[in-house]
């Protein structure tokens, strides 16, 4: 990958180090990209009291990231004690091998960029805010935090299967678009819904989406979106649930899956369980 044209993305890959990382220049960052940031994060800091999850939101409280664009260093200082995660600064989207060896490692890779204006509401492609607010609270949960290395390791497990299309499904439903049940109902705990001012709302109480109760499998052979709001989610009980159900070797499941046609992103299946 050399150069904008070359693999399309967004970023600046011309400085990067071999496993992607580069530094995150904070002092680069212009006054008009710490105003986005402010607008953003105001405007989500008001929606997750009442749709994110618990877990999400007694750490954002402590963080208190509002104020600008983070610094990367001062997180990981935070971070180390906590979960022994570590924040990485990257151009933008990484191969998936690369990525699968960073979460292994427990780096969680954040894109450096921010959005222009323009693009307040919706953007291609992940940029530091959707990266940051939405992932970076929940590495402070070390249920979830073992979860997203496992992911990690089993990503580069998959890679070596030919399965990677399996298992990013996975990542889709549960770490980007996953809901859970809760004592005060329904919650976001994925990070595309927790960043998105439009469908955290949509994902917790709009009746069109469909909400179908966790089952690996079937996860993994259903199909995504990636341009509209979900037409599915799935509903997790608790964070100890996702870890156990993806604890087992895959190998077996990628195999019986392999033959099978994957579902559309708005099937309900006779044996799914609604919510
Ligand atoms: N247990 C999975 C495997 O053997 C690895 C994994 C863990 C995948 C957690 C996803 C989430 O492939
Ligand atoms: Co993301």
């Amino acid at each position: 990958m050399t150069g904008e044209t070359a693999h399309g993305l967004r970023g600046d890959y011309s400085r990067m180090r071999p496993d992607y990382t580069v530094d995150q220049d904070w002092a680069g960052y212009t006054e008009a990209q710490h105003d986005i940031w402010r607008r953003l994060y105001q405007r989500q800091g008001l929606l997750v009291p009442r749709y994110a999850c618990d877990e999400f939101n007694e750490t954002l409280e402590v963080l208190h990231f509002g104020d600008g664009i983070p610094r990367f260093d001062a997180i990981n200082r935070m971070l180390a004690p906590k979960t022994n995660w570590q924040l990485v600064a990257v151009p933008g989207l990484l191969p998936d091998l690369t990525f699968f060896e960073h979460l292994a490692n427990r780096r969680f890779p954040v894109t450096v960029w921010i959005r222009d204006p323009e693009e307040f509401d919706y953007i291609v492609e992940p940029d530091i805010f959707h990266d940051f607010f939405g992932h970076v609270p929940m590495l402070f949960n070390p249920v979830f935090a073992d979860y997203m290395q496992a992911y990690g390791r089993g990503g580069i497990k998959a890679h070596e299967l030919g399965a990677i299309e399996m298992l990013s499904r996975l990542y889709w439903y549960t770490v980007e678009f996953g809901l859970i049940e809760t004592s005060k109902g329904l919650r976001a705990y994925g990070a595309g819904i927790l960043s998105s001012g439009g469908e955290i709302g949509y994902s917790v109480e709009s009746p069109r989406p469909n909400r179908i109760r966790f089952d690996l499998l079937r996860i993994m052979q259903t199909l995504y979106k990636i341009d509209t709001f979900q037409e599915t989610y799935f509903v997790i009980r608790d964070f100890k649930e996702l870890f156990d159900a993806t604890a087992p070797d895959f190998t077996p499941y990628y195999a019986k899956l392999k033959g099978r046609a994957p579902h559309a992103a708005s099937t309900v299946l006779a044996d799914d369980h609604m919510l």
